[in-house]
């Protein structure tokens, strides 16, 4: 996909046309019991056969994390400082080497629960023990602190990690991140926002609960409104700073058309002052 328009950053969430609201609407029946749990107990196989049949070709390099999130450069107090960066869910690194060529005084911790996934990462010639630290962890359950030391993390950075997690428990990896992170650090996050275009693509017989679906991969996406995001954050000790649907049409060449993409953009600190002032 490529951009067709710029994009645009707005508080409102996107408003459905009525043949959308009908389509959304129209989705009343949820896949069973069973099969949610079955989901449930074998998201970490679904990913890891994912990276098994797309290796490192499927997501691009996500050169727009600096472009984007100036604030990883505003964090630093001064300009020396290193940074340590906390990538929670990294796939193969797509996030995280463009940032690594970028900005040479930082050092990476980055995760996945797809052992395949860590280790691609450790295979990038990019990844070297001096910069970046890649380890195996399910957000969900894996306590951080066993790879990374308490309140050391200057920034974490979920990057469409989050709705890829089961609602119920997406509280349980806001408070390991928070564990890791030091009183005054940032999570920058980015995900799919609620009516992106993915959402409303998803066929009957799809659909898990209210704004989260499965793909033919098993794998599932929740979209997120930012007042759940911010609940979420609040309810775990963080405090919003910025919470914003980012708007984009993109052209889908498959289906020959402009699409509404809808991502939120947000970014969350963890009270307290920094350690080093
Ligand atoms: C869409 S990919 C994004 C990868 C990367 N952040 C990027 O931007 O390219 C989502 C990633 O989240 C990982 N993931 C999902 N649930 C997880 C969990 N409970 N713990 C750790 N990683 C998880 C998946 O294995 C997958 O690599």
């Amino acid at each position: 996909m490529s951009s067709c328009d710029g994009q645009t950053k707005t508080s409102a969430a996107r408003v459905l046309t009525q043949e959308e609201l009908d389509r959304l609407g129209s989705e009343r029946t949820l896949v069973s019991d069973f099969k949610q749990m079955k989901l449930e107990k074998e998201a970490q196989k679904n990913w890891d056969l994912f990276y098994k049949r797309n290796t490192t070709n499927f997501f691009k390099d996500r050169h727009w994390t600096t472009r984007e999130f100036e604030e990883l450069k505003a964090c630093r107090e001064f300009e020396s400082q290193k940074l340590v960066l906390l990538e929670a869910g990294c796939g193969v690194g797509n996030c995280i080497f463009p940032l690594l060529e970028d900005d040479l005084n930082i050092f990476v911790y980055a995760c996945d629960f797809s052992p395949r996934a860590v280790e691609f990462v450790k295979q990038n010639p990019l990844y070297c023990p001096e910069r970046c630290c890649a380890f195996q962890c399910d957000l969900t359950k894996d306590d951080l602190m066993e790879n990374v030391p308490e309140g050391s993390v200057d920034v974490v950075t979920l990057i469409f990690v989050l709705s890829a997690v089961h609602p119920d428990k997406m509280k349980l990896v806001l408070e390991n991140i928070n564990k890791v992170l030091k009183p005054g650090g940032i999570v920058l996050f980015r995900d799919y926002g609620l009516h992106d275009h993915a959402m409303l693509r998803f066929k009957s017989g799809n659909k898990l609960g209210e704004n989260f679906y499965v793909r033919q991969d098993g794998t599932r996406s929740y979209f997120f409104s930012k007042e759940f995001l911010a609940e979420l954050f609040e309810e775990t000790g963080f405090q919003s700073v910025a919470n914003d649907y980012v708007l984009r049409e993109t052209v889908n060449k498959k289906e020959g058309l402009c699409v509404p993409r809808v991502f939120l953009q947000s970014k969350f600190t963890k009270p307290g002052q920094s350690q080093s002032s």
